[in-house]
């Protein structure tokens, strides 16, 4: 079953699970390499968007792309799983699995919704492909879910295939991978998920097969080494502030070395974001479970490195204050995790703004594309329309999130409209000397 490719390759037909960021993307990526795609979520609200060819988060480039597949008739989407089942020779999992409330653990009810919800319809042999970031050992339970439920029984078989996609670069990302990591249990999965992934193939993108654990572990292993490069270059700024050094000189000269490398090491108000805050608490909640929890008690650390950047924030801001920050005017620009995304999940911006604002400062936010998301999120918060707009009468300006737009701020224009010039730069955005001879107060994370 399936359509036939210019080459005259049977192409299997996909579904994919879960419209969210990952599963949006995918499904529009993999239409846009020729595959006939069904894309499922129980929103009918996001279906409805998608199907309008409307994309419901900041993509730079997906809109567009949407708009190409949704056109070419090979995209369409449903909230129907038998549609979705009848449709499918391939289907991917991609739902989310956020920290459960009240524990580090992952939330995998969306998961396992997922997989009852398409089982019962499975009538014919398919392949199920686990792209959410789980819990290693997760996929060998819903593999026996999957056989118990579907019609189809032991020819319903599952593969786990993670995603390494960022915000920012999602479509990139998925068309122009680093590396393919199929997890499958028989050489007919392995065949399958090559045909799935044909195109990106071609390009000659590597691939490493492994089983169902290794493919659920490379994801979580993945981001905790990021999370822990971060942290590490973090750690260095705590002793360069306790001993007059410059982490950012410190990371400059570390990065020559190609053994280490400059990404994932810049320094400043860390990590945030869906991903690896809660990949690293739910990996090393898992090995806790399963007893192998000292192997990585240093992520707790690197959580807890990466938390005191907003409180030593939040110092500095005090400092540059005199003291006190109760009725003063605060200027935050930047709301989002990063910059180019409107995603506020866990972002260090807006835990900052919040906590001064809690601690009885007077907050004004502005970022270029997370304000929505802000507001519906924390509507106790103060906004404003741009940079300068919030910047008016600030008795300090904070800058948490790197945008453009506000690297290129000119400090003679900002010393226009603040009442005093100074300046906290939490993620090292700005020229200190620039700021420094224009007459301004700058302070920096990790620097004199
Ligand atoms: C991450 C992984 O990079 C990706 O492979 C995985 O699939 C999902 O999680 P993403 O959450 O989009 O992607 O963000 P990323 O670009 O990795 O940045 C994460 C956070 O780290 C951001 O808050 C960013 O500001 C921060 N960061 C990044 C630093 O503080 N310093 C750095 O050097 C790099």
């Amino acid at each position: 079953m399936g359509t036939t490719d210019m080459g005259g390759a049977e192409l299997p037909r996909l579904t994919v699970i879960g419209t969210g960021y990952l599963g949006a993307t995918h499904a529009v990526c993999m239409a846009s390499l020729g595959y006939d795609v069904v894309g499922l979520d129980v929103d009918s609200k996001k279906i409805e968007k998608l199907q309008s060819g409307e994309v419901p988060f900041f993509e730079p480039g997906l809109p567009e792309l949407l708009a190409k597949t949704l056109a070419s008739g090979r995209l369409r989407f449903t909230t129907s799983y038998a549609e979705a089942a009848e449709h499918g020779d391939i289907h991917f999992v991609c739902v989310g699995t956020p920290q459960q409330p009240g524990s580090d653990a992952c939330d995998l009810s969306y998961v396992d919704a997922a997989i009852r919800g398409l089982a019962v319809h499975l009538t014919r042999r398919s392949l199920v492909v686990g792209k959410s970031t789980v819990p290693v050992n997760t996929a060998a339970r819903l593999a026996g879910l999957l056989r118990e439920l579907a019609p189809a029984g032991e020819e319903v078989e599952l593969a786990w295939n993670p995603e390494f996609l960022r915000e920012g670069f999602a479509v990139d990302d998925t068309l122009r991978p680093d590396r393919l990591v199929f997890g499958v249990t028989s050489e007919w999965a392995r065949e399958r998920l090559a045909a799935a992934f044909r195109p990106i193939l071609d390009l000659g993108t590597p691939v490493v097969v492994t089983d169902l654990a290794t493919a659920e572990l490379v994801k979580v292993a993945a981001n905790s080494f990021l999370a822990t490069k971060i942290s590490y270059i973090n750690a260095m700024a705590e002793v360069c502030e306790a001993t007059g050094a410059d982490v950012r000189d410190l990371a400059k000269a570390l990065a020559y070395d190609d053994r280490i490398g400059g990404r994932f090491l810049q320094p400043g108000l860390g990590f945030g974001g869906g991903c690896l805050p809660k990949d690293i608490r739910a990996f090393a909640h898992r090995a806790e479970e399963i007893g192998v929890g000292q192997a990585v008690s240093f992520l707790r650390e690197v959580d807890a490195i990466n938390r005191r950047r907003r409180s030593r924030t939040i110092d500095l801001v005090r400092e540059l204050l005199g003291g006190r920050l109760d009725g003063k005017k605060i200027a935050c620009l930047g709301a989002a995790f990063k910059p180019n995304s409107d995603d506020i999940r866990d972002a260090p911006a807006l835990d900052v703004a919040r906590t001064m604002h809690g601690l009885g400062a007077n907050v004004r936010v502005y970022d270029p594309a997370a304000l929505d998301n802000a507001r519906r999120a924390y509507p106790e918060l103060r906004y404003g329309t741009s940079a300068l707009d919030v910047a008016r009468d600030a008795d300090v300006v904070v800058l948490l999130t790197e945008w453009a737009e506000f690297r290129e701020i000119q400090p003679s224009a900002l010393a226009q409209v603040v009442k005093h010039t100074r300046i906290m730069d939490g993620r090292h955005a700005l020229d200190a000397a620039v700021w420094r001879s224009a007459g301004w107060e700058y302070r920096a994370l990790g620097c004199p």
